[in-house]
């Protein structure tokens, strides 16, 4: 039985003021993380006060990006070594925004992913199509490959630990959702996938989730699917209200 596991992704949204008092707001009342995990990925610069903030509650705090490296003369990133010290347990890694506009290729995705096992930090791995690809029949293509470099070099027992989000681009932050259905679908060949390059066992422990425009009046159609074990969540997460009933539905 696979844990679902719920997790915002604000981007770059919210003052350190506001990312505080979400976390006030929320640790008290999102469900216990015995049913669900429940992870909001902010800014870098709040990680550490939302961490304090969140204390023993059931809800943690994640990265959105992480360089692979340990340290040295990279301006502007974060290591992981500086993630694992204020200890933060999850950074999304290869967000399509980051493949699209910060460079980011299956190799670094890769990278990322082995630096993160490094640190005990849980990736959550993002993988997904654009429009294009969608349309011209590729998608399958497009996700197993990104599958396959992302878990290149993993042990069984790392690979299981991998959170996957499958995000087809045209989804996100678009308000055009993917039925439930096809998102099921491309989950289910993820899932296929990791069966190839591992066995069963270890795909049946991989939790998917869905993301791109997931909010709380179509979160339990994604849910209710076979393949897909959670959301990551964009603009829907931001408000409390609406990521608490998405925490809940979780459950
Ligand atoms: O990582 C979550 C994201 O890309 C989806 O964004 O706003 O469509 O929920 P949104």
């Amino acid at each position: 039985m696979r844990k679902p596991i719920i997790a915002g992704n604000w981007k770059m949204n919210k003052t350190h003021q506001e990312a505080v008092a979400f976390m006030e707001e929320v640790r008290g009342n999102v469900p216990s993380k015995n049913e669900v995990e429940t992870v909001v990925c902010a800014p870098a610069l709040f990680l550490k006060d939302m961490h304090d903030k969140a204390e023993s509650s059931d809800v943690a705090v994640g990265a959105q990006t992480m360089h692979f490296e340990e340290g040295g003369a990279f301006t502007g990133e974060i290591s992981p070594a500086a993630l694992q010290d204020m200890g933060i347990a999850y950074s999304i890694i290869g967000h399509s925004e980051r493949r699209e506009m910060f460079n980011e290729t299956d190799e670094s995705v890769n990278k990322k992913v082995h630096a993160a096992f490094r640190h005990e930090i849980t990736p959550i791995m993002c993988c997904g199509e654009t429009l294009e690809e969608r349309e011209s029949s590729q998608t399958e293509q497009v996700v197993r490959t990104q599958i396959e470099k992302g878990f290149a070099g993993l042990s069984a027992e790392q690979a299981k630990q991998v959170v996957v989000a499958y995000e087809p681009i045209w989804a996100i932050g678009t308000g055009k959702s993917s039925s439930a259905e096809d998102a099921n679908e491309t989950c289910q060949t993820i899932r296929q996938v990791i069966a190839e390059l591992y066995d069963e066992q270890t795909a049946e422990a991989v939790r998917i989730q869905y993301g791109g425009s997931v909010k709380p009046e179509n979160i339990n159609s994604y849910l209710a699917q076979e393949h897909i074990d959670g959301a990551l969540v964009g603009g829907a997460s931001l408000k409390t209200d609406a990521f608490l009933q998405l925490a809940e539905a979780g459950k």
